[in-house]
């Protein structure tokens, strides 16, 4: 109790639980977990998911969220606390965040909109809603302002109580809507035929690495997210049952997820035979869903109000981790208080979210005169942080802890993952059976595999398969240069800038609060002691008097 009083973090373990899987359940979950499952051979691509999560994810976010918990501090100095030369991964996972929340509140803003149209009927607005700059930016700010509000409020007031009446609602909310479609008969089990009919062919290298990245952005690793959340995680927060429970509650709403939407939309196509739905993409999400509603009558509206409700929620407390890894560093490195970190970073991102929104608009309505690298600006984003940069931080993460954290005793020792085991649980890592599993995973399994995919996702972009050969691809290139040298970026501010200062802690935030506090109670003790001089002369008027 004591402890909780003086950190400024989680409250409660399963707070911190319900935190993390708010960052983690999105609209990964929500949207392209179904779609991508569909389309890379349903059930083979579950089971290539689960793996991914099993051997990847999980391994990656205990080595993060411990990363963060052992130092205490914003990404920066917890890598540095890893090694001194690898605190620009902790900047490499404030950046990548920074960006992601410049595309993800555009989306997050369309899905303001049209839960609030949801009884005005969005069916078939989706063009003229994306193409109108004015709107596209107005939602987006809503959608920023709600995230603002609740980091503004702080980790334990804020993201923590806000995350435990949200993440509840939409898990019951997902629930009952799944019970909904799948009980609309018609077209239903053609529709779970689709999601989810294993096909290994289909599956393909394609789809494993498909499988593999969409288990780091889903369960919002490869960045600081982890790390930040972790370190607001006190001694009585358990690692690792924090984490299987997160990657439980991730992978049961990406796959119940699919269950709300496919018997659905299968169920519109056999009423309306002929009909040919989006099952992919920003339409499936913004046309078919919105069609799918209209369909059901006013049921529908009731119908269309909660599932995007849901996805609100779910964007919502994926962004609001985005933010805070960012407003943690600020406020640590730079001594501002929360509410003016929050500000800066809100105000900087939404002006960028400003062109991503507008050019995603343009290309959807057919208009390709505003491309980076020829996507529009959010898919180009997307890339960067996706296929590029957030494996290599995941690797980041696994490297620092499998082989720079500690010394081992022995030269011999360095390759010896038991020695590893040995000295996490010494440090205060203790996850019983699976320790040893973890040390061996850590060290060498999970930063192979990592690795496969990042070379492969690469090579995919500088030389995608076009008609079955391999073809040069300039924009590709243009791609993963971008990745690269945010990279070096990264790497040259930290050495310049950071490696020799001090880039702050929590304590730093609380110490903060404390002078913010004690100024206030000092405004407070003088407006009171003037009130009393005026009571008093008042009084000695009127005795004169
Ligand atoms: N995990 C979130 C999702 O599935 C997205 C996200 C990625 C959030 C990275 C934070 C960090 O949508």
């Amino acid at each position: 109790m004591e402890q909780t009083k003086k950190r400024n973090g989680f409250a409660s373990g399963f707070g911190f639980i319900l935190a993390a899987a708010g960052s983690a359940i999105g609209l990964g979950n929500l949207w392209s977990f179904p779609y991508k499952t569909s389309a890379n051979g349903g059930a083979a691509f579950v089971i290539t998911y689960i793996l991914s999560v099993l051997v990847i994810g999980i391994v990656v976010m205990v080595a993060e969220i411990y990363i963060g918990k052992r130092a205490q501090a914003n990404p920066i100095t917890a890598y540095k606390k890893t090694h001194k030369n690898l605190g620009w991964l902790g900047l490499f996972a404030i950046l990548i965040p920074f960006f992601i929340i410049c595309y993800y509140s555009v989306l997050g803003g369309y899905t303001v909109k049209f839960a609030l149209n949801s009884f005005s009927g969005n069916a078939g607005n989706v063009y003229s809603f994306v193409g109108n700059v004015g709107d596209v930016i107005l939602f987006t700010a809503i959608f920023v302002v709600l995230a603002v509000i609740v980091v503004m409020a702080g980790v334990k007031n804020g993201i923590e109580k806000a995350s435990k009446v949200l993440m509840p609602a939409l898990f019951f909310i997902l629930i009952a809507i799944a019970i909904y479609a799948l009980c609309l008969g018609e077209g239903v089990s053609e529709g779970l035929n689709f999601y989810l009919n294993p096909n290994f062919a289909e599956l393909g290298f394609e789809g494993i690495l498909a499988a593999m990245s969409q288990a780091f952005f889903s369960l919002s690793l490869g960045m600081g997210i982890m790390v930040s959340y972790g370190s607001y995680a006190g001694k009585e927060i358990k690692v690792g049952k924090s984490v299987s429970m997160i990657a439980l509650f991730d992978t049961l709403v990406a796959l119940i997820a699919g269950l709300a939407i496919f018997p659905a939309v299968y169920h519109y196509q056999a009423v309306n035979p002929g009909s040919n739905l989006a099952t992919g993409g920003v339409l499936l999400m913004f046309e078919t869903m919105p069609l799918v509603f209209e369909s059901m009558g006013a049921l529908g509206q009731i119908v269309s109000l909660f599932f995007f409700a849901m996805v609100v929620i779910a964007a919502l407390t994926s962004v609001i981790s985005l933010m805070e890894v960012v407003t943690q560093f600020i406020i640590q490195k730079y001594k501002v208080n929360r509410k003016k970190a929050i500000l800066i970073v809100a105000i900087i991102t939404f002006a960028i979210s400003i062109p991503i929104g507008i050019s995603l608009g343009k290309v959807l309505n057919g208009d390709n005169s505003m491309l980076i690298c020829g996507e529009n600006w959010l898919d180009f984003l997307d890339k960067v942080t996706n296929v590029v940069l957030m494996p290599l931080g995941a690797l980041g993460a696994c490297i620092a802890i499998g082989w720079f954290t500690f010394k081992p005793n022995k030269k011999s020792d360095i390759f010896n993952p038991m020695s590893l085991h040995r000295q996490l649980e010494k440090d205060g890592l203790k996850l019983g059976w699976f320790g040893k599993i973890f040390a061996v995973m850590v060290k060498y399994v999970t930063p192979l595999l990592i690795l496969v995919v990042e070379v492969v996702g690469v090579i995919d972009f500088i030389a995608p398969v076009v008609n079955g050969v391999r073809t040069f691809s300039l924009n590709g290139l243009g791609i993963v240069l971008t990745a690269y040298g945010l990279c070096a970026v990264a790497i040259t501010i930290y050495f310049v800038l950071y490696k020799k200062h001090n880039t702050g802690c929590n304590a730093d935030e609380l110490e903060l609060d404390k002078s913010t506090a004690s100024e206030k109670e000092e405004v407070i003790e003088n407006v009171i002691e003037e009130q009393a001089v005026e009571v008093a002369t008042e009084r000695t008027e009127e005795i004169k008097e």
